[in-house]
């Protein structure tokens, strides 16, 4: 016990552990308990895999990689394809998904191949968002989503929590295809350093200052402290030879280092090898390492937090974990920001021409990783940009509303010194942007924004029906029947605009815009006035 410059007595919580036994997985997993979908409200970094872009990404690798297996297993077609999020958090990204892996099977004549979406997470609280959400909705009335609780650190069975039934291998006659996004980075993990050809594991001591315990537990987790101690180890550490080879492997490579093993995914990895007769195909994008080279001469790891906290994932360990068992893996090409890795067990990319077409074209094109990167530079700037170069940004970002949320006062204010060309372009493409819509809490409604620019080019017909459609989720506001009011005034229905003038007024009963509406229309309820 120790004093800090507050004399604030430092308390020691837990002393040489092994990390993956460390307290500080149960604290993660109590924080992500007691958030639920709060967490992604300004905590958790959530929009690098939940936009549409990387939707696409993984729906175009999926349905080529349900072609490759439907044509070299033409029974398939019999059997649903299984698709398992792990870790599903908002479930942004498993709506984008898909919406894109229905279309794309429309569009290329596979409908007919059943697919079943299976959103799971170890806490209930966000299953129960889930299942209620608006844009969820007409997908579980079609059967195409079903839930799971699943602890990936847990193995225990996976239970469809609609249908009723186990994922085991009689079920999964298809390959389980399983995206785990943001996850392994944050399960756990064992670290090791190599020093002078030697390995040696690292072992945590977590502390804390006495303020920040509340019945001997932290309050705030970006308040301990870690420190690692050093401890030998022999050659068969884990006791399994797939992964004490990877471990050898490492310390027979590596100058001097510092690593994190994987070893709560790899556990994951391998029970989800079991119950899919070791047909598992997983695309993942996290934070990490993928070459041995980037694992070389790093310092002892370090913790990430920002609200809950994350490591950097060793897709390194995941993939030669999969070649050692004869599967196969797809490493990206090293970015700075998120990789993309795919994993097969027991069978080959090589066997899979349009699966590994599209990973060429979805992992090592403009992945992603680069979509983020651009984006964010971009996205400084999209304020000076002209209404054509806004337009060509949100096609890019495949009409993503998180970004037009951003921009809406930009784009209403270039509409009238616009092109008409570019105008319509944004037009004809407001349903999909609607279709992108993703409610989250204390978030601002797109339809909203969306009857807005219809507003403001003047198709007041388009902007009613949207103002409409944004009501169910914003409520009742002065603004909402304001506008609508506004719109049909311009459309000739009097009588209705003037409920809404009086519904706004209600609502802020001191606005003299609404009052003087009122009482002009209530004189002339035939004439439309000349204003607004
Ligand atoms: C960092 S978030 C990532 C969410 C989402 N995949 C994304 O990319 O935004 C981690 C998610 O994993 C869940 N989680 C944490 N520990 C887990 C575990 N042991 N098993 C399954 N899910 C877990 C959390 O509830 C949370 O939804």
């Amino acid at each position: 016990m120790k004093n800090d410059a507050n004399n604030n007595r430092t308390i020691l919580i837990e002393q040489h552990k092994r990390f993956s036994e460390s307290c500080l997985w149960r604290l993660q997993r109590e924080y992500f308990d007691k958030s639920g979908i709060d967490a992604w409200v300004n905590q958790v970094p959530f929009y690098i895999t939940s936009n549409p872009y990387i939707a696409n990404c993984y729906a175009q690798i999926v349905v080529r990689f349900i072609r490759d297996w439907t044509k070299q297993h033409p029974d398939a077609k019999q059997h649903p394809f299984y698709i398992l999020e792990l870790g599903t958090g908002s479930g942004r990204f498993s709506f984008y998904v898909l919406k894109k892996i229905r279309e794309l099977l429309q569009t290329l004549g596979m409908a007919n191949i059943s697919i079943c979406y299976v959103m799971s997470d170890f806490t209930k609280n966000n299953i129960k968002y889930y299942e209620t959400h608006p844009a969820l909705i007409p997908f579980i009335e079609k059967g195409l989503i079903d839930f799971a609780i699943f602890d990936i650190e847990t193995e225990r069975p996976i239970s469809l929590l609609r249908q009723n039934i186990l994922l085991n291998p009689e079920v999964l006659v298809n390959p389980l295809v399983t995206f785990a996004n943001y996850i392994f980075d944050t399960v756990s993990h064992d670290a090791f350093t190599v020093r002078q050809g030697k390995l040696y594991e690292l072992l945590l001591s977590t502390s804390t200052t006495e303020d920040n315990l509340q019945d001997n537990k932290p309050k705030d987790m970006e308040k301990l402290s870690i420190d690692f101690k050093i401890h030998e180890i022999k050659n068969d550490y884990y006791n399994d030879p797939h992964l004490d080879d990877i471990l050898n492997q490492y310390k027979n490579t590596f100058t001097e280092s510092s690593f994190l093993f994987p070893i709560g995914s790899i556990r994951a990895i391998k029970f989800l090898k079991k119950i899919s007769n070791n047909k598992l195909f997983i695309i993942s994008s996290d934070k990490g390492y993928s070459s041995i080279e980037s694992l070389n001469h790093l310092g002892h790891p370090s913790i990430s937090f920002h609200g809950s906290f994350s490591m950097m994932v060793n897709f390194h360990a995941i993939a030669n974990y999969f070649k050692n068992c004869q599967g196969d893996y797809f490493l990206q090409t090293p970015r700075k920001g998120i990789k993309t890795s795919v994993f097969c067990g027991h069978f080959q990319l090589k066997d899979m021409p349009e699966t590994s077409l599209a990973i060429q074209q979805y992992i090592e094109g403009v992945s992603a990783a680069d979509y983020f990167t651009l984006h964010r530079r971009v996205s400084d700037s999209l304020q000076e940009y002209t209404l054509e170069a806004i337009a060509a940004h949100l096609h890019f970002a495949l009409w993503d509303p998180h970004i037009y949320l951003k921009l809406t006062n930009r784009i209403v204010s270039l509409v009238e010194e616009s092109d008409l060309d570019t105008i319509n372009f944004i037009a004809s493409n407001m349903s999909t942007l609607a279709s992108n819509y993703y409610y989250m809490p204390k978030s601002d409604c797109v339809l909203f924004e969306i009857a807005v620019f219809f507003h403001a080019i003047k198709r007041y017909e388009q902007a009613l029906q949207y103002y409409l459609e944004a009501s169910k989720y914003v409520g009742r506001q002065f603004s909402l029947f304001y506008n609508m009011a506004l719109c049909q005034h311009n459309l000739g229905r009097i009588q209705d605009a003037l409920v809404n003038f009086k519904h706004s007024l209600e609502l802020d009963s001191e606005s003299k815009e609404a009052l003087e509406w009122i009482v002009y229309l209530e004189k002339n309820t035939d004439k439309p006035m000349d204003k607004g």
